[in-house]
């Protein structure tokens, strides 16, 4: 595995750059599939997810390609095939999104239970659900979730707890559907917005996202279209929890302020100075931060994603904090904070973490994504060197992080490893080089 050798104790300083958000990267790649003729993507992150959910419309017959200008080219004209390959899909649970994909343009899909993860169990059923109402014979068969509707027919359909993954399933399938569908209790996040938006600049009739109500007016075909996807807003916090834990000052680049309102009032609380423009965020910490309570929530709650590396920050914070996780099991990595000297006790769904005055370099694993970004954070922080092995897992979901940090004046050295290697000679495509 890949490693981050860190030493700590530099405040970040200076002006980073915040990549297109990978939660809609994925699905905007799988809906430039349902399509007839090429889209051409921009502001998409060049991370492992990205590169993965390609890998798999290409085996579906779609051509994909970033050019020189990094921009993603999707010609969907070929994707002909409706089974899903077994080793790509189980690396990445987004990639159930070529079921809604498939059964709307081929009528047929076949594509591994995504299963679950270090996030604890993940079902798919209310996805399932979601396509039988619109009228697909839906069945689970060695290990295949076997879909098939010789045409989707629009339905009113109630999501049983706000489930951003079930929203874009269906808001895909539907849009090429018989007539109207009405998807209640659907998930607000600004990537389901995203997404609409990129729908309907091809021809899609989507009316709500944003709100728990979307109505989606299925129409025979889409054209596929130019487009740029939305900044990372995850990846947007993780930089202003870096600058809070280091005492450092950045001027984050290309984001979009309203969709970090929760995050950016849990960081004042924790005494960050925060300045907003329209697509920039300054950001300050001058004294050890303060202790700071947080539940998670779906959109505009404080988004989960985040709750790991808010956590590192508490983690030296001045007083005790509580940190109630609502959406998954999403503690794993409190063992790795612990070597690295942190005081947290977890109770269920809820961490307790009294804050301590320094953290201390140590060698520690990522356990998952968020994880991993979480324990790059304490490192920056602690004394000393810390070793975080498992990085491809942040490699997922952040565009060069290492290389960012280093900007920002970070000591951070990346270690690859032979496997890594191993896995770019076996996934090799030109694809993998322009990542
Ligand atoms: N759920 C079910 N059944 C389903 C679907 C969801 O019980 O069929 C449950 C989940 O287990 C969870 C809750 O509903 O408890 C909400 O899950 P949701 O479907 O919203 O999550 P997701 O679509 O699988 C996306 C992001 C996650 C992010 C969550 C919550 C992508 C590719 N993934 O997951 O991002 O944490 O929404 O906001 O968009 C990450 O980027 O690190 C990441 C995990």
């Amino acid at each position: 595995m890949a490693k981050l050798l860190i030493r700590g104790g530099t405040p970040l300083k200076g002006n980073v750059r915040i990549s297109g958000a990978k939660n809609s990267a994925l699905p905007i790649i799988v809906a430039a599939c349902l399509a007839d003729g090429e889209s051409v993507l921009e502001n998409i992150p060049r991370d492992i997810d990205v590169y993965t959910i390609s890998m798999i419309l290409q085996e579906l017959g779609a051509e994909i390609w970033f050019d020189e200008q990094k921009r993603l080219h999707v010609i969907p004209d070929g994707l002909d095939r409706y089974q899903a390959s077994y080793d790509l899909v189980r690396r990445m649970r987004a990639s159930f999104y070529v079921t809604g994909l498939l059964l709307a343009r081929l009528g047929k899909a076949e594509v591994p239970l995504p299963g679950g993860c270090a996030l604890g169990s993940r079902p798919v059923d209310y996805h399932l659900k979601g396509f039988q109402s619109l009228g697909a014979a839906v069945s689970i068969e060695h290990g295949f979730v076997k879909a098939e509707a010789s045409k989707l027919v629009g339905s009113k359909i109630y999501i049983n707890r706000s489930s951003v993954g079930t929203t874009i399933n269906l808001m895909l399938a539907a849009s090429r559907a018989q007539g109207s569908t009405i998807l209640e209790n659907a998930a607000k996040e600004p990537e389901v917005v995203d997404l609409a938006i990129y729908l309907n600049s091809m021809g899609a009739r989507v009316r709500g996202a944003g709100t728990d109500v979307i109505r989606i007016d299925g129409v025979d075909s889409l054209r596929g279209t130019e487009y740029g996807i939305i900044s990372d807003r995850i990846e947007a916090g993780t930089f202003m929890v870096a600058c809070g834990i280091t005492g450092g000052e950045l001027v984050l680049e290309n984001v979009v302020p309203e969709h970090l309102r929760s995050t950016i009032l849990k960081c004042e609380e924790a005494g960050l100075e925060i300045e907003e423009t329209v697509d920039t965020i300054r950001v300050s910490s001058k004294h050890r931060p303060q202790a700071v309570d947080l539940e998670t929530a779906p959109y505009p709650g404080f988004p989960t994603d985040l709750q790991q590396p808010f956590a590192a920050m508490m983690s030296i914070a001045d007083g005790a904090s509580i940190i109630r996780e609502t959406i998954f099991d999403r503690f794993r990595y409190v063992d790795e904070l612990r070597r690295m000297g942190a005081d947290i006790r977890v109770d269920r769904d809820t961490a307790i973490i009294r804050g301590v005055m320094e953290l201390t370099g140590a060698q520690v694993e990522a356990t998952d994504l968020r994880a991993g970004a979480a324990l790059v954070l304490a490192a920056l922080a602690a004394k000393g060197e810390t070793e975080i092995s498992g990085v491809e897992l942040v490699d997922r979901g952040y565009e060069h992080l290492d290389v960012k940090l280093r900007q920002l004046g970070a000591d951070v050295q990346r270690i690859p490893e032979q496997e890594e290697d191993a896995l770019q000679e076996h996934l090799g495509s030109p694809l993998l080089e322009m990542l």
